[in-house]
Order: structure tokens, then C-alpha cells, then sequence
């Protein structure tokens, strides 16, 4: 039987450990700060952004939600950031993307500074995590290297494979699972057989967005599966394609018209050494790890 790698758990072990440090910060004087902002309201990511400032509150983290209407100008999204970069109570700066089309995300992202980018998706903080320095790294992928770590699952020497070169998690996953001493391959779109290069994978990251697209065909006998995916399917026929037989997913598919299901198919799952489920494998540690880069950017901004 493949060992299941509980997100929730190693997540509310990181969260109790962050929730720590602030109360030794707290004595010192010092409240780390993180400013959401969501804009629009009843948007599909508002559940999210709820959770993270849940998340904040239950860690003792100061949070301040803006919510700004969903006809901003990009203009005045600047101004907001400007203000939040100059606020000595915000520690870290969480834009929650998609944004209305108007608003030009890239121009906001850059203008976030980059010791308050507790998503890690400045540039800067991409160079730092390159260069293998210590700085802000993306939330998810950082998150996947806990998830191993605490499983006391060995990354050194063994082959990564990264499917999916996102900014947000593919290419950070890579480059982080690289300092760990992984041998990386990243695999894409465009890649010729691919599954001939997964079969190889030690370690299989699945960060491409699409429905079970990673088959048992493609996966390596006992290997660690981590499944980033999170694809919600709520008809009849894609439910038995991917969980024909499953009483219990069944049960909660009916009862609420929907599942979730990740990049990795369920019948894969059945191969691996371990794998990450979905809902409650890397998910949980997304938000975990945005606690940990607060307190970390609160500590950082004050040299400690
Ligand atoms: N939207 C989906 N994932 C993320 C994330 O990690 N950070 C932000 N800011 N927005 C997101």
C-alpha cells in the first residue's frame, strides 16, 4: 500500500511552529503584518484569501484584507501598493491573482517590495532564488519541499521530475528541489515522450493543470507522486473516468454536484511509493508556508 502524505498534518505542524516564533516576537515587541488584497467582490478566489487571513488570526499574525472594487485602474492599484510598501505594521503583501483584465498584473507585481513579496513572485526574488540565496520562495513549491522533508523522503541524488514550467510552481519547484540535490529534469508541453521521462522520476511533481493527465503508465513503480493539481469536475461521465468505484468520493460528488481531482491520475496514486493526496496534500501547505514567509519577511525587514 502507498504511504499518503497528510498536507494537513505537516501544515498545522509548520503552522504551530510559526505560531511560536510570533509569540517569542510578540515579547520582543514585534507583530508580523500581511496585507491581502482581493479585489472584487464574490470573486471565485475569495475563499482563499478568507483563509489566509483565517490563517493569520489563528497564528496571531496581524492581517489587514483590502478589498478594492473590481473596476480599479492599475493606476490606483499602485498607489495602494506604494502605501503598503511604506507601512511599518505590513510585513508581507499578498496581491491574490487572477486580476480583472484591466488591471496589469506584471506592472503590479513588479512595484510589491521585494522584501515585503511574501508570494516570491518578484523578480528579485526569482534572481535570489536562482542563485540559491536565501530570500522569499514561492508559497506551493516551497511547500512540496516540507512536504518532503518532514515525510523523511530522500531528495539528493534522486530524479526530479517537474511536469509543468510555471513561474509559480514548476520552475521554483525545480530550481528548490535542485538545492536539495535533486537531478532535475522539467518536462512540459512541448515535451517529445514524455512519459518515457517520468518513468524515470524518483520523485514526480505534477504541476501542469490538467485532470489526471499523469496515467499509471507514467509513473515509476514506488515512486513519491506530489500532485499540485487541483481541478474541480462536477459531471457524471468525468467523475467515472477518474473515480469509477470509489463509494466514498461518490457519496460527496452527489451530495455537492462536485470533486475535486489533480494532475495525477487516481489509478496512478495505486503505483507509488507515497504520494500527496488531492484535497489535502500540497494544498494545505500553500497557505503554511505564506505564514512562514511573513514572520520570515517580518524578521528579515528588522535584522533578525
Ligand atoms: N492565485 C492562485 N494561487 C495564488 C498564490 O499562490 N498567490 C496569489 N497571490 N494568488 C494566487
Amino acid at each position: 500500500m502507498p504511504r499518503i502524505l497528510d498536507g494537513v498534518a505537516i501544515a498545522a505542524e509548520i503552522k504551530r511552529e510559526v505560531a511560536e516564533e510570533v509569540r517569542t516576537l510578540a515579547a520582543q515587541g514585534v507583530r508580523p503584518g500581511l496585507a491581502a488584497v482581493l479585489v472584487g467582490k464574490g470573486a471565485a478566489s475569495e475563499i482563499y484569501v478568507r483563509n489566509k487571513v483565517q490563517a493569520c488570526a489563528d497564528l496571531g499574525i496581524y492581517s489587514d484584507l483590502i478589498t478594492p472594487l473590481d473596476t480599479v485602474t492599475t493606476e490606483e492599484m499602485l498607489d495602494l501598493v506604494a502605501a503598503l510598501n511604506d507601512r511599518d505594521d505590513i510585513d508581507g503583501i499578498l496581491i491574490q491573482l487572477p486580476l480583472p483584465h484591466q488591471v496589469d498584473a506584471k506592472v503590479l507585481l513588479d512595484a510589491i517590495a521585494p522584501s515585503k513579496d511574501v508570494d516570491g513572485f518578484h523578480p528579485v526574488n526569482a534572481g535570489h532564488l536562482l542563485a540559491g540565496r536565501p530570500a522569499l520562495a514561492p508559497c506551493t513549491p516551497a511547500g512540496i519541499i516540507e512536504i518532503l522533508k518532514r515525510s523523511g523522503i530522500p531528495i539528493a541524488g534522486q530524479h526530479a521530475v517537474v511536469v509543468g514550467r510555471s513561474d509559480i510552481v514548476g520552475k521554483p519547484a525545480a530550481l528548490l528541489l535542485l538545492h536539495q540535490n535533486a537531478t532535475v529534469t522539467i518536462c512540459h508541453s512541448k515535451t517529445h515522450d514524455l512519459g518515457a521521462i517520468t518513468r524515470q522520476a524518483d520523485i514526480l511533481v505534477a504541476a501542469i493543470g490538467r485532470p489526471g493527465f499523469i496515467t499509471p503508465e507514467m509513473v515509476k513503480p514506488g515512486a513519491t507522486l506530489i500532485d499540485v493539481g487541483i481541478n474541480r469536475i462536477n459531471n457524471r461521465e468525468e467523475f467515472d473516468r477518474y473515480f469509477a468505484g470509489n463509494t466514498k468520493r461518490e457519496a460527496a460528488f452527489v451530495k455537492r454536484g462536485s470533486t475535486i481531482v489533480g494532475d495525477v491520475h487516481p489509478k496512478a496514486f495505486e503505483l507509488a511509493g507515497a504520494y500527496t493526496p488531492v484535497p489535502g496534500g500540497v494544498g494545505p501547505l500553500t497557505i503554511a508556508m505564506l505564514m512562514a514567509n511573513t514572520l520570515r519577511a517580518a524578521k528579515l525587514r528588522r535584522g533578525l
